[in-house]
C-alpha cells in the first residue's frame, strides 16, 4: 500500500496580496505550485487576493499575518505538515516579498523601515530554520547597486555604494540570506534584483494600486490619463541621455513573475544565487510618457521640473546572467507595459477601492 501524497509543491508567498506578490501568485498556481499566502495588508488589502482568486479559478489559502509576528508565522508552518512521509512542514520554499518599499518614506522613518523590513526577515528565517525549511526567493532590487554611473550593471558589482535606507534594508537582508547560507549547508537562496517593474496582468483586474501619491513614474502618468493629476513632471532634463531626462530598465510585472517560477525550477547547485531581472533595454522618462501616449491613444501633459534628490541618470541592467542560469527571458515590449498598466487603471479608477 502506498502512503498518501501531497499532490503538489507548497510554497509560502510572504507580501503576496502586494503588486509583485498577487501577479507571482497567479503564475505560481497556474504553474502547478500550490501556495500558501501571509500579509499584513500595511500596503495592500483583500481585495487583491480575491481577484486572484478569480483569474485562477481556486480559493488562496490567506492568512493576515504580519512576518513580525513569529509566534503567529510559527503556528502557520506547524500546521502545513505533510501527509507522507512523516510530520514534516510540506513547504518547500519561501517566496518573500513582505518589506515596505517607499525611498522618500524611508529616509523620514528609518526605524520603521529597518524594524519592518529587517526584522521581519530574521523572525522568517528563525521560523524557517526551525521548521526545516531553508530554500528563500528573496526580491532584492537594482536600488542595491547605488549612486554610481554604469552602463549595465552585473550581479558582481558592489552594494556598498548604497544612499537611502530602503535600499540598505535591502543591501543587509542580501547579507543576512548570504550569512544563513553560508553557515548552514542545507539552506539555499535566490536573490532576484529586480529593476523598474511595471504594467499589469493582462485581465485587467490586478495591478499596482499606491496609497496617495504615487512616486513611481508609471502610477503616476496612470493618473494623469485618468484626470486624477493634470500632468507628469519629468524629474530633470540635463542627464546625460537621449533627451535629458533618466534612464531606466523597465520590465513587465508578468515577465517578473515568471521570473520567479523560473527560479524556483532552478537546478544550479550553487547556495547563494544572485539575479538581475530586467530587460537589458534602458529608456528615458520621455519615451515612457510618449509611449504610453501613443499605444493608449491619450495625451499626456508633461513638463520639465528639477532633478529628484538621490536619481541617478541611468539604471539598466545586464540581463546576460539570469537568461544563461534561469533561461530568463522578457517577452513583453515598453507598449505592452503601457497597454496594460493603462488598461487596469481605466477598468479600476480607484484601484482595489
Ligand atoms: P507592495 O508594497 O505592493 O508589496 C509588498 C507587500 O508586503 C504588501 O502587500 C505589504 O502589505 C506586505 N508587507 C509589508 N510588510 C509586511 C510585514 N511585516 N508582514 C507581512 N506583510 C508585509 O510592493 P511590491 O512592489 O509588490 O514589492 C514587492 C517586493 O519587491 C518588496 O520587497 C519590494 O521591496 C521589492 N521590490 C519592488 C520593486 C518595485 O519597483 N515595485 C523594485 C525592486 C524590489
Ligand atoms: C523612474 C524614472 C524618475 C516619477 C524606484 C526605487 C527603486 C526600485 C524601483 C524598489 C526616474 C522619473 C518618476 C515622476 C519622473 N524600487 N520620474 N516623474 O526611482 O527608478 O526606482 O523603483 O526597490 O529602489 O527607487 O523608479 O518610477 O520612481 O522613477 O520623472 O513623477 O522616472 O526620476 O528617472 P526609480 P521611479
Amino acid at each position: 500500500s502506498s502512503a498518501p501524497v501531497d499532490p503538489r509543491p507548497l510554497i509560502m508567498v510572504t507580501g503576496g496580496a502586494g503588486f509583485i506578490g498577487s501577479h507571482t501568485l497567479v503564475e505560481l498556481i497556474q504553474s502547478g505550485y500550490d501556495v500558501v499566502v501571509v500579509d499584513s495588508f500595511v500596503n495592500s488589502c483583500m481585495e487583491a487576493i480575491r481577484r486572484v482568486e478569480k483569474i485562477v479559478g481556486r480559493a488562496v489559502d490567506f492568512h493576515q499575518v504580519d512576518i513580525c509576528d513569529r509566534e503567529a508565522l510559527d503556528a502557520l508552518f506547524q500546521k502545513s505538515v505533510s501527509t507522507v512521509p512523516a510530520p514534516l512542514c510540506r513547504i518547500t520554499t519561501v517566496i518573500h516579498f513582505a518589506a515596505l518599499k517607499a525611498v522618500g518614506e524611508s529616509v523620514k522613518q528609518p526605524l520603521r523601515y529597518y524594524e519592518n523590513n529587517i526584522s521581519g526577515t530574521l523572525a522568517l528565517m528563525g521560523v524557517m530554520e526551525k521548521h526545516g525549511v531553508r530554500q528563500v526567493v528573496f526580491s532584492s532590487s537594482a536600488t542595491v547597486y547605488g549612486n554610481v554611473n554604469c552602463p549595465a550593471f552585473t550581479e558582481t558589482d558592489s552594494t556598498g555604494n548604497v544612499v537611502n535606507p530602503y535600499g540598505r534594508t535591502k543591501m543587509f537582508m542580501e547579507h543576512i540570506i548570504r550569512d544563513m547560507c553560508v553557515a548552514h549547508p542545507g539552506w539555499r537562496a535566490i536573490l532576484l534584483r529586480y529593476f523598474n517593474p511595471v504594467g499589469a496582468h493582462s485581465s485587467g483586474t490586478i495591478g499596482e494600486d499606491p496609497l496617495g501619491y504615487p512616486n513611481n513614474l508609471m502610477p503616476f502618468i496612470c493618473q494623469v490619463a485618468v484626470g486624477k493629476r493634470a500632468k507628469v513632471n519629468v524629474f530633470g532634463n540635463d542627464y546625460p541621455t537621449l533627451d535629458g531626462s533618466g534612464v531606466r530598465d523597465y520590465i513587465h510585472v508578468t515577465d517578473l513573475a515568471q521570473g520567479h517560477v523560473l527560479a524556483l525550477e532552478s537546478t544550479v547547485d550553487d547556495r547563494c544565487l544572485v539575479y538581475n531581472l530586467g530587460s537589458g533595454v534602458g529608456r528615458t522618462v520621455v519615451e515612457v510618457i510618449e509611449c504610453f501616449a501613443k499605444v493608449n491613444n491619450h495625451a499626456i501633459p508633461w513638463v520639465f521640473a528639477p532633478r529628484r534628490p538621490g536619481d541617478v541618470a541611468r539604471l539598466v541592467c545586464n540581463p546576460a546572467k539570469a537568461e544563461r542560469e534561469l533561461g530568463f527571458k522578457t517577452t513583453y515590449s515598453l507598449e505592452d507595459m503601457c497597454r496594460d498598466a493603462w488598461r487596469w487603471q481605466s477598468m479600476n479608477p480607484n484601484g482595489f477601492r
